[in-house]
């Protein structure tokens, strides 16, 4: 795997202007990689371990591999990457000193494209059910006690299907038990969330964007990035103490910049798709290019007619509480958002870049962008290959078993591990339905559109 991170780093930190006010990106990367802010989930006995829980042929194959080998195959089948200085652990955990493995806002924010690990790319092989279910097998056969997530993934779900989380009411769930100030206060959990999977989103949009997250209804800032740390061990003293970290991690992701497409494109078709994508996009998506326009439209969630359990799953009243709390400043951050902080819809997201970020889509339904421009084209059910791109139709290269094929294979006891690598659109929050702009272009059109997409 090629490994563009450190190169990436030394060019990013020099581009002026890249600098968060306060912040340095540098610092905010060491940040990310290297200091714990929870609870460790493992230790590396349990991840050395972890094979012997494997189904078969894998298992007999760990076992005759050496120790190096077999890491390698637990971060193949978890989604997880090397970490820039040290290649035998991951860079989504950071490893402390006694060996513990703690999960960093990384694992679902760094990933790879096409086997090249590109800054602020998020994970879509994540596979953090599994990871964590075959933990919790390990840590009963090793005597060791329960972390933060076997439990929590008792109570509710991580990820139905692999490069997917629940990570948004995971959020909801924590802050039920905080008062805005962030003191924790005793209250029974909650059994009426509306759990569903979202696709991270590239973090390079966020030098864009002034909002954040699918409905754009909290304003950026560096508090707001800090919601996935609030576990129980983490009181409000823990907050304040790490609150100037996180505006080192912000000037890291304002830092960023969308890679740039590898290889040859068609310039005279990509010509004659830029007056078509400005026509029949722009007004949503913006300007590229010379003079960058990015107007972070909402759109009414029955226009844009895309799965609205993500936009059903929140509250204006959770949303509020978010923005009232000690995130927002106690409401002042919302002030400069106005009424987006009670959205009508979804955020038409930047397109920068667009060709590395597949799957497309807040839940990551559809895979290519070709399928994005083909609505009535778009796979019901698919598989991604491990690293595989397809640069034809631009996204994530797939296998698309028949719908009957996968119910039988399903009803017939598919392992779980293996059903999480199917995207099953069938299911609740990960419809691929809707955005059906492009219907109104020709198939030549929507060609000239794709090739012009590759350039942004
Ligand atoms: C378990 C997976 C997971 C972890 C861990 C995680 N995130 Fe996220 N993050 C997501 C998902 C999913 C979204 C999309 C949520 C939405 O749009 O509603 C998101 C959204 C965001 C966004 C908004 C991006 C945009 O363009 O809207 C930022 C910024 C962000 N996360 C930063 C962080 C930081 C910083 C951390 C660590 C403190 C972190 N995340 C940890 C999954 C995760
Ligand atoms: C009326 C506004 C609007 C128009 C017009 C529009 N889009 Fe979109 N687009 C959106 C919204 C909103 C989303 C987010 C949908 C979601 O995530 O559920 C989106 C998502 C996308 C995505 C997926 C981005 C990602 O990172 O997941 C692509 C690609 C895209 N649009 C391309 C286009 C192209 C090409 C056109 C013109 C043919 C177009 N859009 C026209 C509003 C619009």
């Amino acid at each position: 795997m090629r490994n563009s991170f450190v190169l990436f780093l030394a060019i990013s930190v020099f581009i002026p202007g890249s600098v968060a006010v306060g912040g340095n990106p540098e610092k905010g990367l060491q940040l990310l990689l290297d200091k714990a802010y929870l609870p460790a989930d493992l230790d590396q006995e349990v991840f050395d371990a972890l094979w012997t829980v494997w189904p078969e042929p894998l298992k007999s194959k760990a076992e005759q591999a050496s120790t190096a080998e077999r890491r390698e195959m637990a971060m193949n089948r978890y989604g997880l990457l090397p970490h820039p200085s040290d290649p035998s652990r991951s860079m989504q955990y950071v490893v402390g000193s006694s060996g513990n493995w703690t999960m960093s806002c990384l694992a679902c924010h760094q990933g790879q494209v096409a086997g090249t690990i590109v800054p602020g790319i998020p994970n879509t092989n994540y596979a953090l059910e599994t990871f964590t279910e075959e933990v919790r097998l390990v840590k009963i056969a090793q005597g060791k006690s329960f972390g933060h997530m076997d439990i929590g993934s008792l109570l509710l779900p991580l990820g139905t299907t692999s490069g997917t989380t629940n990570a948004v009411m995971f959020g909801v769930a924590l802050m039920h038990h905080r008062d805005a100030a962030l003191n924790i206060v005793s209250r029974s959990p909650r059994f009426d969330l509306t759990h569903h999977d979202m696709d991270a989103p590239p973090w390079w949009h966020y030098r864009k964007r002034k909002t954040l997250y699918a409905d754009g209804f909290a304003p950026q800032g560096s508090r707001m990035l800090m919601q996935f740390l609030l576990v129980r061990e983490n009181g409000p003293e823990k907050f304040l103490e790490w609150e100037s970290d996180f505006e080192h991690v912000e000037a890291w992701l304002e830092s960023l910049r969308p890679p740039e497409w590898p290889t040859e494109i068609d310039t005279r078709l990509a010509g004659k798709g830029e007056p078509i994508f400005r026509e029949h996009c722009g007004h949503c998506h913006g300007e590229y290019g010379e003079n960058e326009v990015y107007p972070e439209t909402v759109v009414p969630i029955d226009e844009i007619g895309t799965d609205r359990v993500r936009f059903d799953a929140l509250t204006n009243k959770e949303r509020s509480a978010l923005n009232e709390s000690w995130f927002g400043h106690f409401g002042r951050d919302a002030k400069s958002i106005g009424n987006r902080q009670r959205p009508l819809g979804y955020v038409a997201p930047p397109l920068d870049g667009v060709w590395a970020s597949a799957p497309y889509f807040h839940n990551g339904s559809v895979p290519t962008l070709w399928h994005v421009l083909h609505p009535e084209s778009r796979p019901p059910v698919w598989r991604r290959t491990p690293v595989g791109y397809d640069t034809q139709k631009v996204g994530l290269e797939i296998e698309e078993p028949s719908v009957s094929w996968f119910a039988e294979a399903v009803s017939g006891g598919l392992p779980s591990a293996q059903r999480r690598q199917y995207f099953d659109t069938s299911k609740p929050g990960k419809s691929a339905e809707g955005h059906t702009y492009p219907n109104a272009l020709t198939h030549l059109e929507r060609a000239a559109v794709l090739e012009y997409l590759k350039t942004l």
